[in-house]
C-alpha cells in the first residue's frame, strides 16, 4: 500500500498535488512519501521485534529517507565508507550497522573498526585475512559472519542474482566451514554469526525457504564444532509489487524466518532495502514530444535513462499513470515512452497501452522509490535532477536540482591545457 493517489483527477503524493509541485521544482524530479516508507517500516519490523532492521543504504541513501528510517529505530546495511558516512550523518548507530560486500578495501575497514560498526559479512578468505590486519594495526577485534552462498536460485533477474554457485558473492555452503576454522585462528577476528543474501526483488517465498533452511543446517554444524554463532543475517530480497507480480506479503516472510530460525538462540539481522523504499518513491517527467513514425508513436518525456536506469538496464517494469487524468476522450494507443539519452537502450516501457498524453502533459513513474535516484548519473551531460519529499500536506526538496555550474565545476584542465 501506498499514498500516491489521484484526488480531484489529480495524481497526489499524500497531500500533495503533484502538478503544482512539478510546478515549484521543475520537471524531472522524484517525490518520496513519508506516510508510505514509515508504514513500510513499520509493517516490516513489526513482524521482528527482536531483530535488527538494517536498511540497504544503496536503494536510495538520499539523507531524508535515512533520517526518517533513522527516526524509527532503523539501522543500515552498508557497501562503502561513503554509506557509513551517510548513515552517521542520519543518526544511524553504529552498533545497528552492518557491512556487506565482496570488494572492502583496507581504508574501508579501518573506518568502519573506529566507528565501531556491529559486523562485518566477510565475502573470502582474503578478505577475511586483510580484515584480521587491519583490526590488530587498531589494537581491536572485528566482529564477523561469513556470507554463505547456499546455491540456491532466487527466481529473479539475472543481473540481480546473488545466491547461485557462480556468483561472485559469498563463499559456498561447503567451503564456509574452513573459512570459520581460520577465522577463530585470528587474534583480530571475532566469529559471531552467519549472513546470506540470495538476490533481489524476490517475488517466491520457495527460495527464501531452502537458503533459510539450509543456513538453519549449518549452524548446527557450526555449533557441532564449538563455533559460537549469535547472529543470524538473512539479508534483504523480497519483491515488491511493480506490475501484475504478487510477491510474498512480509508475514509469510516473516513466518518462514521465525521457523527456520525457532530455538536457535540467534540474534536476526535483515537487510532490507527495495521493499521499504520502492513504492516510497515515484518520477514525475514531463513529455515534450509525441512524436509518430510509420509504426510506432513515441512519447518522449524528459527524464531519461540516467535519470531512472532500471528500464534499460534489466528491462524492468515501471507503472505509468497521467498526473492530471488525461480526458476521457483522449485516444487509447500503444506507444513507446522513450528518453532524450542518445541511447536506443533509453526506453522506459515498449508498447505500453495508455491514454495518449499531449505535450506538456505530465507522467508518474511508480514504484521508483528504490534503485532509483541511486543508480542515477548524469550521462549526456544530463545534471542529477531534484528530489523531493511529502509529509501529509508538507514537501521539501531534499536534494535541490544540480546546477550546471556544479556538473561543469567537477572537471580540471591539466597544466598543459590552461
Ligand atoms: N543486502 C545485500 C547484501 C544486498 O546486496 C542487497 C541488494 C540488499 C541487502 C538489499 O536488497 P533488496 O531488499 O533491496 O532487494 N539495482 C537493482 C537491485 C540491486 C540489489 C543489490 N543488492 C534493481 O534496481 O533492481
Amino acid at each position: 500500500m501506498d499514498h500516491f493517489h489521484y484526488k480531484n483527477g489529480v495524481y497526489h503524493a499524500e497531500g500533495v498535488a503533484l502538478d503544482a509541485l512539478a510546478k515549484e521544482v521543475g520537471t524531472p524530479f522524484y517525490c518520496y512519501s513519508t506516510a508510505t516508507l514509515m508504514r513500510h517500516y513499520k509493517v516490516f519490523s513489526g513482524h521482528f521485534p527482536e531483530a535488527k532492521i538494517c536498511y540497504a543504504v544503496k536503494a536510495n541513501g538520499n539523507l531524508a529517507i535515512l533520517k526518517t528510517l533513522a527516526s524509527l529505530g532503523c539501522g543500515a546495511d552498508v557497501v562503502s565508507e561513503g554509506e557509513i558516512r551517510l548513515a552517521l550523518a542520519a543518526g544511524m548507530k553504529p552498533a545497528d550497522m552492518v557491512f556487506s560486500g565482496v570488494g572492502k578495501t583496507a581504508g574501508e575497514m579501518a573506518f568502519a573498526l573506529e566507528k565501531n560498526i556491529f559486523q562485518f559479512n566477510v565475502e573470502s578468505e582474503p578478505e577475511l585475512e586483510l580484515l584480521n590486519d587491519v583490526a590488530l594495526s587498531k589494537n581491536t577485534k572485528a566482529r564477523i559472519a561469513v556470507r554463505v552462498n547456499p546455491d540456491v536460485d532466487p527466481k529473479t533477474h539475472a543481473k540481480i542474482s546473488t545466491g547461485h554457485k557462480e556468483s561472485k558473492f559469498g563463499v559456498a555452503m561447503e567451503h564456509a566451514m574452513p573459512v570459520y576454522r581460520l577465522a577463530s585462528s585470528l587474534r583480530g577476528i571475532e566469529v559471531q554469526g552467519v549472513s546470506v543474501h540470495i538476490g533481489s526483488q524476490l517475488t517466491n517465498l520457495e527460495p527464501f525457504a531452502q537458503a533459510f533452511a539450509r543456513v538453519r543446517a549449518f549452524v548446527g554444524e557450526l555449533r557441532a564444532e564449538g563455533f559460537a554463532v549469535k547472529t543470524l543475517d538473512f539479508g534483504g530480497g523480497l519483491g515488491i509489487p511493480y506490475g501484475q507480480e504478487e510477491p510474498p506479503l512480509p508475514d509469510a516472510y516473516a513466518e518462514i524466518a521465525k521457523r527456520e530460525t525457532e530455538g536457535l538462540g540467534c540474534r536476526l539481522i535483515f537487510e532490507p532495502g527495495r521493499v521499504l523504499v520502492g513504492n516510497a518513491g515515484i518520477l514525475v517527467s514531463r513529455v515534450i514530444y509525441v512524436k509518430k513514425s510509420e509504426s510506432r508513436i513515441f512519447i518522449v518525456v524528459d527524464a531519461g535513462m540516467n535519470d531512472l536506469i532500471r528500464p534499460a538496464l534489466y528491462g524492468a517494469y515501471h507503472d505509468i499513470v497521467h498526473v492530471a487524468a488525461p480526458p476521457g476522450d483522449a485516444p487509447t494507443e500503444l506507444a513507446d515512452i522513450v528518453g532524450p539519452v542518445c541511447e536506443t537502450g533509453d526506453i522506459f516501457a515498449e508498447q505500453r497501452l495508455l491514454k495518449l498524453p499531449r505535450p506538456g502533459d505530465l507522467l508518474a513513474f511508480r514504484s521508483a522509490g528504490a534503485y532509483g535516484a541511486a543508480m542515477s548519473s548524469t550521462y549526456n551531460a544530463r545534471p542529477l535532477i531534484a528530489e523531493t519529499m511529502v509529509n501529509d500536506n508538507q514537501y521539501a526538496l531534499v536534494r535541490p536540482r544540480q546546477s550546471y555550474e556544479e556538473l561543469l565545476g567537477r572537471d580540471k584542465l591539466p597544466g598543459w591545457l590552461s
